[in-house]
């Protein structure tokens, strides 16, 4: 079964993962754009001859993210999609199978907005197959769960009791978690190629 780590900071974690995965030229995802900090993380790492494909449902998060890419500067590196995760291979390319090198969801709804607009089980489930399509030989797939809200308890059960079909399958999944947590808290759970069962 997944390894459960602690760290002091989810954001801090999966942030150093993505630093160590996404290099200049590399592509990446954000499959939750929301306000687009994600976004412009990933397309300052993927640099001026990377790209990033950002994804959300609401107008409202692509216009936030939109905006954050162009105070950045990074208009040119970022294609924003007003459309479901769940579409994700369709609307890339299938020729990006086995190509991108990080791509992060950061469940839930969008902040300061309408709180039923939010993930669900069944899109979540769908982007993460595939999302492991996508990832490089040497990707990494980073998904922050908040179990605080009903749906986010159910995306979190229903991704934790894939790991061993997963990692029977060649994938290496970790949880991360934070210390002594008010409860819920929200967790992390990464993906990436076993190396050693792929030797
Ligand atoms: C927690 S927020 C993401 C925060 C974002 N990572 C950031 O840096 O600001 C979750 C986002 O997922 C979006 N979302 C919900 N269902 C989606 C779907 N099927 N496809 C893409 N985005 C979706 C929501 O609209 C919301 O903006």
């Amino acid at each position: 079964m997944a390894e459960t780590i602690l760290v002091p900071r989810m954001l801090d974690a999966y942030h150093q993962f993505l630093e160590e995965r996404v290099k200049p030229g590399a592509f990446a995802i954000d499959g939750t754009a929301g306000n687009g900090y994600d976004t412009v993380f990933l397309a300052n790492l993927v640099g001026e001859t990377g790209h990033v494909w950002a994804f959300d449902i609401q107008q409202a998060a692509i216009e936030a993210t939109k905006n954050r890419v162009q105070v950045a500067g990074f208009e040119s590196r970022v294609t924003l999609c007003l459309q479901s995760h769940a579409e994700m291979i369709s609307v890339i390319s299938s020729d990006l199978v086995g190509s991108v090198s990080g791509i992060v969801f950061n469940l839930g709804y969008l902040p300061g907005s309408d709180k039923k607009i939010t993930t669900l089980v069944s899109t979540s489930l769908e982007a993460i197959r595939q999302s492991l399509l996508l990832l490089s030989p040497h990707g990494i797939l980073t998904v922050a769960i908040y179990p605080g809200h009903q749906e986010g308890t159910l995306e979190g059960n229903a991704l934790i009791d894939q790991i061993p079909s997963l990692e029977a399958a060649g994938w290496l999944i970790r949880i991360y978690k934070v210390p002594e947590p008010k409860s819920p808290a929200p967790y992390l759970i990464t993906y990436e190629r076993n190396k050693n069962e792929n030797k």
